[in-house]
């Protein structure tokens, strides 16, 4: 470890992230706990295998999840990790063993807050699922930990490592889209059966725990797979800020018709109010004048789309399109060419050096190269690439958009979690 000075030196420098490329398997001599281990922390758990990690510790109150990793790890060959089931707050005896260089969390968003302010406490890396925080005083409890412990937290934005996100981001760095003015982007994509339980999970109709805040809450719930590559296209936190947002919601019909249609219209979910609305449109303006429109549907039948797209004085990418135009390029004028023709010269270093291992994890392989970069940093005992800033604005807009939607679209600001930094701090340095 580094004494305490030098780790505030390497962790305000921000971004310090060593330029040598990393070993082939980031997590080798690492020692990882994992916390939730339902749908998305056993696939975190399994790629975090693959990359090496030794698993000493696994924490879930479902004692079917918790024995499905303990096994998951126990056939790979390494020794079977000990497991903590003993009630909701069981995390903290695992946060405090002597033997883990980094604690990972995937539980329900209530819980991320407490979970990562624990491992920070307890002098550990935290890894944690989006989004990490669901109140501003869980994103300034984020801020104040990690700059009290010297911890980083680094929220797990898968996004951010997707192909096309980086290489659109080698493309604007090296100026071919101009000076950014607007991006947009959405969390769109039908998890109705993620809200309100099926047959299969023996949950009929019930209201899951992430049903729950679509019970309670109106406004963008699920903000940060859009925004992390839009923060790191327009050097959010690093150079601009996000400043206000204003927001509103389409009225809330998507979940009484789901249950309605499925378990009967007299089924009492079919029946009840839910509070958030179908659509949430927010729109976000940053301090050096660029907008963010950024959408949030998460009940409506429809294909899954994040639309990503980034417009410059030079020129435009549209995720949804998958397709590009710039102006001093394009061979034909104001014509869409096909992103692919890009990757041969733009490819992101980082996917040129990993993609064929990554590939065959989750989301594209954008999970791999996520945890890649986690671990590298733990490693290394460097600040992560997402830091603590990060991961409290992008979670930030789930409350505001909230206080916005509930007082008639009404402008609110956003804290400035780097308070003043943003100024001065370089871009992110991916790989
Ligand atoms: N980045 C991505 O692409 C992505 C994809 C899916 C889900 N997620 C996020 O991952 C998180 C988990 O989602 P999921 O679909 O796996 O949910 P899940 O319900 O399948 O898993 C949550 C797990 O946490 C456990 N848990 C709940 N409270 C706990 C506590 N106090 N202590 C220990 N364990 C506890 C549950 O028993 C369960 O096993 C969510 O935050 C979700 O938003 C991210």
């Amino acid at each position: 470890m580094w004494n305490r000075r030098e780790f505030l030196g390497a962790f305000w420098g921000a971004a310090v992230l060593a330029q040598a490329p990393a070993e082939p398997e980031a997590g080798r001599g690492l020692r990882v706990g994992f916390i939730g281990v339902g749908n998305r922390g056993t696939s975190l758990l399994r790629t975090s295998l693959a990359l090496g990690v030794e698993v000493p510790a696994i924490c879930d109150i479902n004692e079917a999840h918790l024995e499905r990793a303990l096994t998951l790890v126990e056939n790979t060959g390494r020794a079977r990790p000990e497991g903590y089931a003993s009630g909701p707050e069981d995390f903290r005896r695992l946060v405090a063993r002597q033997d883990l260089d980094a604690v990972i969390n995937a539980g329900p968003w209530e819980w991320h807050t407490p979970m990562s302010v624990a491992t920070m406490q307890a002098g550990k890396y935290a890894g944690v699922e989006v989004p990490a925080a669901v109140t501003l005083e869980e994103c300034w409890q984020l801020v104040h930990t990690s700059e009290q412990t010297g911890m980083p937290c680094m929220m797990l934005e898968n996004v951010c490592y997707f192909r096309n996100v980086l290489m659109v981001l080698n493309l604007i760095r090296q100026g071919w889209l101009g000076e950014l003015t607007h991006c947009e982007g959405g969390y769109q994509h039908d998890v109705r059966g993620a809200l309100v339980g099926h047959e299969r999970r023996g949950l009929p109709g019930e209201i899951t725990w992430r049903g729950a805040h679509a019970v309670t809450k109106n406004g963008n719930l699920y903000p940060t797979h859009p925004i992390g590559p839009i923060a790191w296209w327009l050097d959010i936190n690093r150079g601009d800020r996000f400043t206000y947002l204003v927001s509103m919601s389409s009225k809330s019909r998507g979940l009484n018709y789901y249950v309605g249609r499925r378990h009967g219209p007299e089924h009492r979910n079919a029946k009840r109010a839910y509070a958030l609305g179908d659509v949430n449109t927010s729109l976000i303006r940053t301090e050096q004048g660029a907008t963010v429109t950024l959408y949030h549907d998460t009940v409506s039948p429809r294909p899954y789309d994040l639309i990503l797209r980034v417009q410059g004085t030079k020129g435009i990418y549209s995720g949804t399109l998958d397709k590009l135009y710039l102006e001093d390029r394009s061979p034909q004028k104001d014509a869409w060419e096909e992103a692919s023709v890009y990757y041969p010269e733009f490819e992101h270093p980082l996917w040129k050096r990993l993609g064929e291992r990554a590939r065959t994890h989750g989301h594209g392989g954008a999970d791999y190269l996520t945890l890649h970069e986690f671990l590298t940093a733990v490693k290394r005992q460097v600040q992560t690439p997402i830091d603590v800033y990060d991961t409290a604005a992008w979670s930030a807009i789930l409350p505001l958009s909230i206080e916005s939607v509930a007082g008639r679209s009404k402008a609110v600001d956003f804290p400035d979690f780097t308070r003043g930094k943003w100024r001065t701090r370089p871009p992110v340095q991916v790989a």
